[in-house]
């Protein structure tokens, strides 16, 4: 096992404090041992432990104090408390404080082993989210767009691929998925990067202006055109021009659109003689343009010359395992840009925002991040620092919460089946052992056999 795992070891009496040292010892951790709560804040403040097993009861200050300060310096390291077989209560208080785990004296060696490599095992995760991270960037040249899941693996493939290329590429995705993000990267690291990148919010600019703004137009052409003015696209001639929000396009504009795309030519508003340009296009849209081509909204023809390149981005609810590399980033780059030492965030918080929606995508979780940076004075974000509405949508996901179909529901089928699902898992995590099963679900052992029997689950 690793040397480099530390260990700290509290507790006031020496036998047992011996006892523990050795044994972790033996078990391959790099063990400290402290005998009083003040050595082991101090030892806290020095070093950096991976795991803490400490008592709870120590002569000069409690194990909570020691549970309450590693929070604060040293979020990462996973606390695991000892107590007495008589103190439940404090063992379920040390749980809501933010302990990994306790065990009860006398200490079962075998358990705490386990109890410690399981604590080493989620601990892993983050460090390895960072680790990841890092490796991601050396990968690929898009290194300020994070994501490590198989969706954003897909995604990055399909960018190294086009990304020297002229290709026409269409993103698609909901509102703060990162389109505009990866259309910059696309330009930005391809070979026009020298040259301009215009956008355009094809939604943004009133109906009335959109052609000349994007085609441009000449003197006279309409009232208030006193000049020649070029539009977006000859700005972005040998550049790029990425068309946000294209869906939005009017019909009439879409013929026009579809007549610059293929002439590569593009005609000023009131001019008689066609421009000949050279420009890119990555167009992105949060609607689909597919079901807009079936209602008649969208002109197929102009659908099928955006759509070369499709590059899809996935809602941030369906790449979960991004949430953790994309809160350590955007939380890296506000502690930078606020000038503060870099703030973390407890493992009850990060929980939370894993488990939310995210309706707003990406774009949520940053402004998110911003705001409770810039509201805390602690380097720690914890639960109290994230909005209610947030914290409550995930208590309500817990809660089984269940909506009645309309046309009105068979209430006992549908419990039986909750119960059958909950038994399954009940019955899996337990390894088979019904009283184990029976206390995750917080019912008594004979209870579970006879709704096991009673669901035929035998
Ligand atoms: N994968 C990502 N990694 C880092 N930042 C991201 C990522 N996706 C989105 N963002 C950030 O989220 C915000 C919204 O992204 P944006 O590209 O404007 O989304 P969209 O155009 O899809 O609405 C931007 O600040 C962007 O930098
Ligand atoms: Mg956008």
């Amino acid at each position: 096992m690793d040397e480099l795992i530390k260990i700290l070891v509290v507790d006031d009496d020496d036998s047992g404090r011996e006892a523990l040292t050795l044994l972790l010892r033996s078990a391959g951790y790099a063990v400290t041992s402290a005998a009083t709560g003040e050595i082991a804040l101090e030892l806290i403040d020095k070093e950096q432990y991976q795991v803490i097993v400490s008592d709870l009861f120590l002569p000069d200050i409690s194990g909570f104090d020691i549970l309450q300060n590693v929070q604060k310096v040293a979020p990462a390291t996973e606390v695991i408390v000892v107590t007495g077989h008589a103190s439940a209560q404090s063992a379920v208080r040390a749980m809501k404080e933010g302990a990994f785990d306790y065990i009860t004296k006398p200490i079962d060696f075998d358990e705490l082993k386990i109890v410690v490599s399981k604590a080493l095992e989620k601990q892993k995760l983050l460090s390895e989210n960072s680790y990841l991270r890092r490796q991601l960037q050396g990968r690929f040249e898009f290194s300020n767009i994070i994501g490590s899941s198989p969706a954003m693996n897909l995604v990055f493939e399909r960018m190294n691929r086009i990304v020297k290329t002229d290709s026409t590429v269409l993103v698609t995705g909901e509102s703060g998925t990162g389109k505009e993000l990866v259309a910059r990267a696309l330009h930005y690291n391809g070979t026009r990067r020298e040259r301009p990148f215009i956008a355009v919010n094809c939604s943004a600019i009133p109906e009335t202006l959109l052609e000349s703004e994007l085609f441009g137009h000449v003197r006279g052409a309409f009232t208030g055109a006193i000049k020649d003015k070029p539009g977006k696209f000859e700005a972005a001639n040998h550049g790029t021009i990425f068309l946000d929000e294209i869906g939005t396009l009017p019909l009439h504009l879409q013929a026009k659109m579809l007549r610059v795309l293929q002439e590569h030519e593009v005609e000023r508003v009131g001019a008689t003689k066609p421009i000949k340009l050279q420009v890119r296009v990555i167009s992105a849209t949060n609607a689909d343009l597919e079901e807009m081509v079936k209602r008649g909204e969208f002109r197929e023809d102009l659908f099928y010359r955006l759509n070369v390149i499709p590059l899809h981005l996935p809602p941030l609810r369906e790449r979960q395992q991004d949430i953790a590399f994309l809160t350590a980033f955007f939380l890296e780059k506000q502690c930078r840009l606020m000038g503060r030492q870099l703030c973390t965030i407890n493992k009850q918080a990060f929980e939370i925002l894993e488990r939310y929606s995210w309706p707003g995508n990406v774009r949520e979780l940053e402004n998110l991040i911003e705001r409770m940076v810039a509201l805390t004075d602690a380097n720690v974000i914890t639960v109290e620092d994230i909005p209610s509405k947030i914290v409550a949508e995930k208590a309500e996901g817990e809660s089984t919460y269940v909506t009645m179909p309309t046309g009105g529901v068979n209430m006992v089928a549908t419990i039986s089946r909750i119960e059958q699902q909950l038994i399954t898992q009940a019955m899996d995590s337990a390894g088979g052992v019904k009283a184990k099963a029976a206390a995750l679900l917080g019912i008594n052992r004979t209870t579970l056999v006879e709704k096991i029997k009673r669901l035929k689950m035998e």
